[in-house]
């Protein structure tokens, strides 16, 4: 039985993430989950697991080596899928300081636990293990409106202090490789889109603010284009990845569904308006009068677009799920989930929105 050290897991791609890998195979592993809970991380999200007698929830920060290395040493660890980070771009542009913290030094406390614990006098590794490093296309930076497309070999641009923070974490897991012949993966991904994503992100934010007929904040001209992915699509990926990639290599991951900000926005209104009862008073005012164009984000890029060629030749990986399948589907689950978003909003949430919409 394979077990998996999942970092990160209770918040949305690691929760995606955990219950994709039991729906696939059942009792036939067993997951280690190590996550902060800082503001992103939501144990409802793995509240049909949590019962589970193959998996454990350990509530550490991966910046605390002792803990890490506990849990090395009471596990014979398989696979570690590395999920772990400060996600959001506009709090990196805020408060910097966490991102290099977390995403660079958590990541090099990862690293050097896995390496600890698997490493064997002759310096090589112990068969069959595996760590995969969970990245982010923003490491490549913006592309021109009128065309390109991220790959592999693309020179690394990062603008933000969240996407320069998972490039130094991307350049110490290629050093690992490098260096110590680690056996390690990275994946750089486009934009997710699914169930359980932090409301802080545009998706989740559009379709809570739309259903209680609040302003929909849309940056400078809407006219950014992001590269969208199903969540259990990627989570797919990743496991296709450590099951069939060819170690100490890089994939890109995503799937052609490039969308301008204003497209997603104008979406949501019309799926909802679709989904709502005529007699459901929300109905009447969610129009697209609720568009709200606000100061742009700072140094914000224009456009990410995944070239998945590699991943779909090498590994047979190809996204399931079309992008307006999804979309319809992720709407709904937050349709059907309102004490969840309920819940993430109270509070801190209230804080966070006010301090970041009031200037716009
Ligand atoms: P998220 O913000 O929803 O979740 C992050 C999780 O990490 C939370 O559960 C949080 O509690 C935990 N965490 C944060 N700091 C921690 C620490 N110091 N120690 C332990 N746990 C900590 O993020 P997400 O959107 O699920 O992204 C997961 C990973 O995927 C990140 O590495 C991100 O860079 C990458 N990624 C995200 C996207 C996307 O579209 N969301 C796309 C490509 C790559
Ligand atoms: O590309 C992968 C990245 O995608 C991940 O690495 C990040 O962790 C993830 O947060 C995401 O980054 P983005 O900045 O692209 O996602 P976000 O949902 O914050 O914004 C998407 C686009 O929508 C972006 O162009 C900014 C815009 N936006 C966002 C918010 C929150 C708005 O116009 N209004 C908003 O209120």
């Amino acid at each position: 039985m394979k077990t998996y050290l999942v970092t990160g897991g209770a918040g949305f791609i690691g929760s995606n993430y955990i219950h994709y890998m039991f729906g696939k195979y059942g009792d036939t592993i067993r997951i280690i989950n190590v996550d902060a809970l800082t503001y992103a991380g939501n144990p409802e999200n793995l509240k049909e697991v949590e019962t589970k007698d193959n998996y454990t929830f350990v509530k550490a920060d991966i910046c605390d080596k002792e803990a890490i290395e506990k849990i090395f040493a009471e596990n014979e660890i398989d696979r570690v899928v590395h999920f772990a980070a400060e996600s959001h771009v506009d709090r990196s542009i805020k408060n910097p300081e966490v991102f290099v913290q977390t995403n660079v030094y958590g990541t090099a406390v990862m690293l050097n636990c896995a390496k600890a614990a698997w490493e064997l006098p002759d310096g090589s590794f112990k068969e069959g293990k595996r760590f995969l490093h969970v990245s982010t296309d923003e490491v490549y930076g913006s592309l021109e409106e009128d065309g390109g497309y991220f790959y592999e070999t693309t020179p690394y641009a990062p603008h933000s202090p969240y996407s320069a923070s998972k490039a130094g974490s991307d350049m110490l897991v290629k050093a690992y490789m490098d260096t110590y012949h680690f056996p390690a993966n990275i994946t750089n991904c486009s934009n997710n889109y699914g169930p359980y994503q932090f409301p802080e992100k545009l998706i989740p934010l559009i379709i809570n603010n739309a259903l209680q007929g609040k302003k929909l904040p849309v940056y400078g001209d809407g006219k950014n284009v992001r590269d969208w992915l199903y969540v259990e699509d990627h989570a797919k990926a990743i496991d296709m990845v450590q099951e069939k990639g060819r170690l100490f290599e890089t994939y890109n991951v995503g799937g052609h569904n490039e969308k301008q900000n204003i497209e997603i926005v104008k979406i949501i209104i019309e799926t909802l308006r679709d989904m709502l009862p005529e007699t459901d008073e929300r109905r009447a005012h969610l129009t697209e009068d609720l568009i709200t164009y606000v100061e742009d984000r700072k140094g914000h890029d224009r456009r990410y677009a995944i070239a998945p060629d590699k991943i779909r030749e090498e590994i047979g990986w190809e996204p399931e799920t079309m992008f307006k399948d999804g979309i319809r589907r992720t709407i709904e689950w937050y349709f059907d989930h309102e004490d969840w978003m309920k819940n993430v909003t109270s509070g801190d949430y209230q804080k966070y929105y006010e301090e970041m919409y009031r200037a716009k």
